[in-house]
């Protein structure tokens, strides 16, 4: 066989596992994780130049504009790799979604931060190596409650290079509030996404969420407290909307509340309805606010000072 029809053969096997998403009879009735899509041999489809990724975003090109970009591709402990979203929030822990660290993808290994393309040269990100990855203790893989992770950096990130995001306050009103979403998964055309891609969303009253969930989508799983909503805004044709999308799990949503205001990490990408890139009318994220708790008991003295103010000393996790 020829060189070029091996490659052929491992792309379209590779192409073929990547369209394995969850399945279900009604597309509506069924959610799917936004767990990366692909393996290493996917990440660079020979011709496919998708100009946009999370669906119909923008690419976010100017690093002094966005100091906060740090989307991490993780690697696994046993040199296959994959590719998840994460938000670093002081110089040495990074959030990420529980599930990103789900048993079959194995551990990951390091953290890059800064990462603006995949083609970007090895001095203009941070490349760093995880001590600890853990996730929630009630995180639960089948209805994706909980899902929010902690990867301790086993050396300091430079913050004046990639600024962390803060934390939220518990008591932060999202209401009528527009939303940041980022990441380098698959875009409305299915494709992987090179470069960091970005979309505003509006943010999703919870329980205008919780009760469409039930009543409109007959969703498997119910939308808890520790989940929000952003998304549901249709693109200019009309025919879609803004969201995130497979392979951006673990990326941040990000609330600021001027141009000058600090970025806070106020959800972390989780899942969305089993629809393509792009269908879905909102996207489910772990809120922030209310899982801060847990991020404030285990790391606490990793974070800034004054990020855990308002999440009392006695918190258990
Ligand atoms: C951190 O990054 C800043 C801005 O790029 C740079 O000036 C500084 O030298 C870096 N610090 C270290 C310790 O590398
Ligand atoms: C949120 O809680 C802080 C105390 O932690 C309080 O000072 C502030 O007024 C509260 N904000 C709202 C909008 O309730």
């Amino acid at each position: 066989m020829s060189r070029a029809a091996a490659a052929l053969l491992a792309l379209l096997a590779c192409l073929a596992g990547a369209a394995g998403a969850a399945t279900g009879r009604s597309p509506l009735g069924t959610v799917t994780a936004r767990m990366a899509p692909v393996k290493p041999i996917c990440a660079y489809p020979p011709s496919n130049s998708p100009t946009t990724a999370v669906a119909y975003g923008n690419a976010v090109t100017s690093r002094a504009k966005h100091p906060y970009a740090t989307i991490p591709w993780w690697v696994r402990s046993d040199g296959t790799w994959f590719m998840c979203g994460a938000t670093l929030v002081s110089s040495r822990i990074v959030i990420t979604a529980a599930h990103c660290l789900d048993d079959s993808w194995g551990a990951p290994t390091h953290v890059t931060i800064g990462m603006l393309s995949w083609s970007d040269s090895a001095g203009t990100y941070q490349k760093i190596a995880v001590q600890s990855a853990t996730r929630h203790p009630s995180y639960n893989p089948n209805t994706l409650d909980n899902d929010i992770a902690i990867i301790v950096l086993k050396s300091a990130a430079n913050i004046t290079k990639n600024a962390p995001a803060v934390l939220p306050a518990a008591n932060l009103s999202l209401e009528k509030k527009k939303l940041v979403v980022a990441g380098y998964g698959t875009t409305e055309d299915g494709a992987v996404a090179r470069v960091l891609k970005e979309a505003s969303l509006p943010y999703i009253n919870k329980n205008t969420c919780k009760t469409n969930a039930r009543t409109t989508y007959y969703l498997n799983i119910p939308v808890t407290d520790r989940m929000m909503c952003a998304g549901g805004a249709k693109t200019t044709s009309g025919t879609a909307y803004y969201d995130a999308c497979p392979g951006d799990s673990g990326g941040p949503l990000i609330y600021q509340a001027s141009s000058t205001a600090a970025k806070q990490l106020v959800g972390v990408v989780s899942w969305g309805l089993d629809l393509p890139c792009g269908q879905s009318p909102f996207g489910a994220y772990s809120d922030l606010r209310t899982l801060k708790k847990w991020v404030c008991c285990k790391v606490r003295r990793l974070l800034t000072a004054g990020a855990c103010r308002d999440v009392p000393t006695t918190t258990t996790c």
